[in-house]
């Protein structure tokens, strides 16, 4: 299935979406949900139920405990469809033409982040082992020089610019590309086919071309990565000593994953954490003063925003009690990572923005077997594009008044739709 996957409609009811008056916090309807416990059910807009946990002890538990599914394909209800997306995919399932519940696109198998062990052990492993200290290390080459390049670029056409398309979007994007090694020549066309597939107000028919050219993209980029070798994520893998060796199929599949889980995420957290740097100016002060801050102001960045805001998302596969309910066997749970990350009885003051915090272990990239693999790159991007542009462009500033910059309520990952920007 394609990066879409990732980013499946959830119909929360809107009062968990909305935020109240301060952007950056967690809506205050899922306020009123810690208020009733742990983990408390939720009615959906489609008539389905969820429970929606808001207790930090609660979501590790939940996230390392084998009852607990995240092979929610499997489970078309725990997917929060419509009623007819849910007779239309079995009946294709009958059929033998089922795939994908949301597009109908054939099963594949590859993308981990939707299994569970042993089969997600075999698939993690592997990819885990191309993470490596020397490629980390020259990527951070790569994402200074692309850093520096956009906000020079930003400098040179003058204020305003939109931060999220002249900075925060390609700059992932291009590590990405150079991560799985895709030529320079091709990146404008994935980047596009990209932006139509993070985008859920695309319509099916758009989004379902875009996937079946990056489809054929990624199958010409492996059957390329075989005949020549490079230095890069893929090659290692086709090359690598997987036994079994991955299938087409497979490695089609991690990287079109790959590309969908570290592209959105990251750039909302460089446009967010921006906008809440420039929302709190005695932080973006002592930022300034203090570059060295830059590590644990990533991390409560991380904290205080927790962009991915619907999800991780898991099916019970059998009864378990959790935070004081039942969850029965075929139950979706949902982690509602922004009130989990500012759960009370875990952090004090969680309402507060504090740079300087210490032992800040939040759950902004999940927990337990699926926790974010491109965590350490997510790292390096968000310290070294903050550090380049604040570095860069003395005077960063609001070009709008902050009431009128877009929130992405509807979107499965939270930021602003863009940044207006001026500088000195
Ligand atoms: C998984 C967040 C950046 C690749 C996850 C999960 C979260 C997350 C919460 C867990 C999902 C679950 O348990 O169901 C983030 C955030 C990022 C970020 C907040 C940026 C600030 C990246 C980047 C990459 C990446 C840059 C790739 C280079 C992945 C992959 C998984 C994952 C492959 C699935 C891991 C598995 O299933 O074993 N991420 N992510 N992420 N992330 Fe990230």
């Amino acid at each position: 299935a394609p990066a879409t996957d990732v980013l499946i409609r959830r119909p929360l009811p809107p009062e968990l979406l909305a935020r109240g008056t301060d952007p950056f916090a967690p809506p205050p309807g899922l306020d009123a949900l810690r208020a009733q416990g742990p983990v408390a059910g939720v009615r959906l807009r489609n008539g389905a139920n969820l429970w929606m946990v808001t207790g930090f002890a609660e979501s590790k538990a939940l996230l390392t405990d084998e009852r607990f599914s995240a092979d929610t394909h499997r489970h078309p209800n725990a997917m929060q469809l419509d009623p007819e997306q849910v007779v239309r995919h079995q009946a294709a399932v009958a059929a033998g033409t089922g795939g994908c519940p949301v597009t109908d696109v054939p099963p594949t198998g590859g993308r981990f982040i939707f299994m569970d062990p042993p089969e997600h052990t075999r698939l993690r492993r592997l990819l885990v082992g191309q993470f490596t200290v020397r490629r980390m290390r020259a990527l951070e080459a790569r994402v200074r020089e692309i850093a520096v390049e956009h906000v020079e670029a930003m400098r040179a056409a003058g204020a305003p610019a939109d931060l999220v398309t002249d900075f925060a979007l390609p700059l992932p994007s291009l590590v990405i590309c150079e991560l799985l090694g895709v030529a320079p020549a091709d990146r404008d066309g994935f980047q596009d086919r990209t932006a139509v597939l993070v985008n859920l107000d695309a319509d099916e028919e758009t989004r379902l071309r875009a996937y079946a050219e990056q489809d054929e993209f990624m199958r010409g980029l492996v059957a390329d990565k075989r005949a020549h070798p490079a230095d890069d994520l893929i090659s290692g893998l086709v090359h690598g000593d997987a036994d079994p060796a991955l299938s087409d199929r497979e490695l089609v599949d991690i990287s079109s994953m790959l590309l969908g889980a570290g592209h959105e995420t990251t750039a909302n957290m460089l446009a967010l954490g921006t906008f809440a740097l420039l929302e709190h100016p005695d932080q973006l002060a002592a930022l300034r003063a203090e570059p060295e801050l830059i590590d644990t102001a990533v991390e409560e960045l991380l904290r205080y925003l927790s962009v991915v805001h619907t999800g991780p998302v898991r099916v019970a596969v059998q009864d378990v009690e959790l935070g004081g309910v039942t969850v029965r066997a075929g139950d979706t749970v949902m982690v509602s990572l922004p009130e989990v990350d500012r759960d009370p009885g875990r952090w004090p003051e969680p309402d507060r923005l504090d740079l300087r915090r210490t032992r800040n272990h939040h759950l902004a990239f999940g927990h337990g077997v699926h926790q974010c693999l491109g965590q350490q790159l997510a790292r390096v991007e968000l310290r070294i594009g903050l550090a380049e542009l604040l570095a860069r462009l003395p005077g960063l500033r609001l070009a709008v008044p902050p009431a009128e910059v877009g929130l992405r309520t509807e979107m499965v990952i939270y930021g602003v739709h863009s940044l207006p920007v001026a500088w000195d």
